[in-house]
């Protein structure tokens, strides 16, 4: 596989071209951002457990019927994905309150609910990712119906995956943020980017303790050491079964 020119730079990622019409490269940077960009900072070594665990991961939902733009990691910082066609919406699962939606529904952050919530936001920076609903994103012209029946199915059968791995792990699966593309060899919509703990909140079953991205936000220090401590565990439960 020929690595070929760089055809996107995000804050966190760079994706290439390779001598394949329908394959990417996908680079994990050691650069982290939050609150649109406002905060950032550089960790060295995050990348590549970024690039780990979001591999663990898109591998066990491909394993699993979901289909992913995952096919192999690389490298240290890289993988190999489906070339897709970048759907602008953000499909947002919470399992249990945190973050700004206990503060947008005025309850303490941790608070447990019985049911599953999926939120819908529009990917746009300069709009700052805002809410919307599904028939927004059919007047945008993002999606139809359909599709967007497609997306919410999808992202609850990925937690209805997640969740109980990362409950081997010892850690809860609050909430996770999913984008979905177009393949562009089959036209597919499949899930198509990272999950990891830059895009999900992982709390320590045992301690609490937040092993995701909240700690950069929140300046809880250990940031490395804590994606560590979940790559390990993942690792232990998905080496093992
Ligand atoms: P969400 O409730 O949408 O926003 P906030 O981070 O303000 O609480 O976040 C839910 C999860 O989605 C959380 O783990 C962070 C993740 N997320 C992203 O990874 N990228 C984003 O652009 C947004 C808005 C959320």
């Amino acid at each position: 596989m020929r690595k070929g020119e760089l055809i996107f730079e995000g804050n966190e990622k760079q994706v290439f071209a390779t001598d394949h019409p329908d394959q990417v490269i996908f680079r994990y940077k050691d650069v982290t951002v939050a609150y649109n960009n406002v905060k950032r900072a550089r960790f060295i070594g995050k990348g590549a457990l970024d690039n780990q665990i979001s591999a663990i991961l898109l591998d066990y939902l491909n394993r699993n019927g979901v289909e992913t733009h995952f096919i192999e990691r690389i490298g240290d910082q890289e993988q190999l994905c489906r070339k897709i066609e970048i759907i602008p919406l953000q499909v947002v699962v919470h399992n249990r309150i945190a973050g700004s939606l206990a503060y947008r529904l005025g309850v303490e952050e941790g608070y447990r609910h019985s049911n599953t919530i999926v939120d819908l936001r529009y990917n746009n920076d300069e709009l700052e990712d805002p809410f919307i609903n599904r028939d927004h994103a059919v007047a945008l012209g993002l999606a139809t119906y359909q599709e967007l029946d497609g997306m919410y199915n999808n992202a609850r059968r990925v937690n209805e995956l997640l969740k109980p791995l990362f409950h081997k792990a010892g850690i809860e699966l609050v909430d996770m943020k999913l984008e979905f593309g177009r393949a562009s060899d089959t036209g597919a919509i499949i899930i198509s980017d990272e999950i990891s703990p830059d895009t999900c909140r992982l709390w320590d079953e045992a301690t609490g303790e937040r092993l995701d991205k909240d700690r950069f936000r929140l300046d809880l220090s250990r940031v490395v050491e804590s994606y560590t401590l979940v790559l390990t565990r993942l690792k232990q439960v998905t080496e093992t079964e």
